[in-house]
């Protein structure tokens, strides 16, 4: 997978590349980044990459001459996609689609944000929550962490993000680690038994649990089986 992030501040993106997971997936050829500065594609001696709104109003807009050149300079790209609040919301399922493309161009806006005819140039608007960031930037990087991951080889465990909130539809279940007590609160006596076929039905059961306490409105779209609805009724009881 080969990810293309045009920035106008390259250096916000470079630390993510240089440590951890994304830093080891690019050192075994799983992931290339590309990081572009889109100041480079100004064609003014000034470099300059933004003007003032048309209409009047506060703030500065991204001029698309720019954007665009930076766009195509990109190269042929299974998706190019602008991080905009106004976009659809980043969700797993995105996340599933997108890591099974090859190569996602990642447009950062700053500012009032890019002039609206870049639109006929990306193939989707993509907004990470209903809130205003200063850039895109951070978009683009919660963009590259949760496909990027889902790239065979990029985490070790195969099984690992299969289990993940959102991936069953449902929220991930507890996790408990060493030491077994903690300032009085011990692990649940079921982990440590070796009955994995009860330990797999614990954690099914404290998933449903949990989405139905934290976030019921995933049950309704979550693919539930015969059991599940009967611990769901058991719950309620
Ligand atoms: C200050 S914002 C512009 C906000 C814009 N005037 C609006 O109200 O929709 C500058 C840039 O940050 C990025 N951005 C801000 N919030 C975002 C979000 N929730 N999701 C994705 N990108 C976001 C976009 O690239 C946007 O062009």
């Amino acid at each position: 997978m080969k990810y293309t992030i045009l920035t106008l501040f390259p250096d916000l993106i470079r630390p993510w590349t240089e440590e951890s997971i994304v830093q080891k997936a690019i050192q075994k050829g799983l992931i290339e980044v590309d990081i572009r500065d889109i100041r480079a594609y100004s064609e003014d001696k000034h470099k300059t990459v933004d003007d003032t709104p048309y209409g009047g109003g506060a703030g500065m807009v991204m001029r698309v001459d720019v954007v665009v050149r930076a766009l195509e300079a990109a190269g042929p790209a299974d998706e190019r996609i602008l991080l905009s609040p106004a976009g659809a919301p980043f969700t797993q399922r995105m996340a599933e689609e997108l890591a099974r493309k090859s190569h996602l161009v990642l447009l950062c806006g700053r500012y009032e944000g890019i002039d609206a005819r870049v639109e006929h140039f990306v193939t989707r608007e993509v907004s990470i929550g209903d809130y205003v960031l200063m850039g895109g930037e951070l978009g683009a990087l919660v963009i590259l962490e949760a496909t990027a991951r889902l790239i065979p080889g990029v985490i070790k465990e195969a099984e690992s993000h299969q289990q993940d909130s959102f991936s069953t539809g449902l929220l991930d279940y507890p996790h408990y680690t060493r030491p077994p007590e903690f300032r009085g609160q011990s692990v649940p006596e079921i982990l440590t038994s070796g009955h994995h076929a009860k330990i797999a039905e614990w954690r099914r059961k404290q998933a449903l649990k949990r989405t139905k306490e934290r976030r019921p409105d995933l049950l309704e779209k979550a693919e539930l089986t015969a059991k599940d609805l009967v611990w769901l009724e058991e719950e309620s009881t």
